[in-house]
C-alpha cells in the first residue's frame, strides 16, 4: 500500500523560484507529496503567475489590509488550515511570523534562508558574507522558531565566494543551490526521515549534531 503524499502549502512574497523548483521535483523525483496551495501576501507575486501555471490554487492574502501582525496571521492560519497540510514551506515569504502562527504549526513549518545559518540572519546575507571576508557562504533550511532565522538547522548547501564574486554573482551562484537542497529536504520529510523532537532534528532516526552539508565538495573549492 502507498503511503498517503505529504500534502504542502507553500508561502511566498515573490519570485517564487524555489516554488517552482519543489513543484518541478515532485514528479521528477518521484516525491511522494502534493502541494494543495500556494499563498501570497502580495497579490502581484510572479509566484501566483507559476503555481497557477502548474494547476496549483493559488491565492493572496494582502497584509496590508489587515490592522496588525496577529490579525493577518489569524487569517493565514484559517487559510492554510482549509488545505488540511503536513508541511508549511515559507519560499521567499518576507514576513516575520507572529509566535501564534509559529506554535500553531510547530514542527511542520520550514524555511529557506540564503546563508549557512547561524550566520549571517536576516536580510543582505550576501553582501555581508563578502564584507565579512569569507570564503563560503550557503543557504540552510530550517525548522522554523520564535528566533529570527534561528530555528533548528535541518541541511545546508555550501558554496566558494571566489574573489570577483558581488552579492549579485554570490546570489545566483546560492539560489541555484537552493534550488536542489529545498526539493532534497521536501523529500525526506515526504520519506519521513525527519522530525523534529523538543528543538532537535532527527535523521532516520538519528538526533543530528550539527546540519547536513549536501554539496560536500564545495568546501574543497
Ligand atoms: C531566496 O533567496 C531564499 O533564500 C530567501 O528568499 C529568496 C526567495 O527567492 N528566503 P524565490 O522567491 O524562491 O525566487
Amino acid at each position: 500500500m502507498t503511503a498517503k503524499p505529504l500534502s504542502i502549502v507553500v508561502l511566498i512574497s515573490g519570485s517564487g523560484s524555489n516554488m517552482q523548483a519543489i513543484i518541478d521535483s515532485l514528479p521528477k523525483q518521484n516525491i511522494n507529496a502534493e502541494i494543495k496551495a500556494v499563498i501570497s501576501n502580495k497579490v502581484d507575486a510572479y509566484g501566483l503567475e507559476l503555481a497557477k501555471q502548474a494547476n496549483i490554487p493559488a491565492l493572496s492574502i494582502d497584509h496590508t489590509l489587515y490592522d496588525s501582525r496577529l490579525s493577518f496571521d489569524q487569517a493565514m492560519i484559517e487559510t492554510i488550515d482549509s488545505f488540511k497540510p503536513d508541511l508549511i514551506i515559507l519560499a521567499g515569504f518576507m514576513r516575520i511570523l507572529s509566535e501564534e502562527f509559529v506554535n500553531h504549526y510547530a514542527g511542520r513549518l520550514i524555511n529557506i534562508h540564503p546563508s549557512l545559518l547561524p550566520e549571517f540572519k536576516g536580510l543582505n546575507t550576501h553582501q555581508r558574507a563578502i564584507d565579512a571576508g569569507h570564503h563560503q557562504h550557503g543557504a540552510s533550511v530550517h525548522f522554523v522558531s520564535n528566533e529570527l532565522d534561528g530555528g533548528p538547522v535541518i541541511a545546508q548547501a555550501v558554496v566558494a565566494i571566489d574573489e570577483q564574486d558581488d552579492a549579485e554573482s554570490l546570489r545566483l551562484k546560492v539560489l541555484e543551490q537552493e534550488h536542489i537542497l529545498y526539493p532534497l529536504v521536501t523529500k525526506w520529510l515526504a520519506q519521513n526521515r525527519i522530525a523534529l523532537v523538543d528543538q532537535t532534528v532527527y535523521f532516520d532516526q538519528t538526533p543530528l549534531e550539527k546540519a547536513i552539508i549536501i554539496d560536500a565538495d564545495s568546501w574543497n573549492a
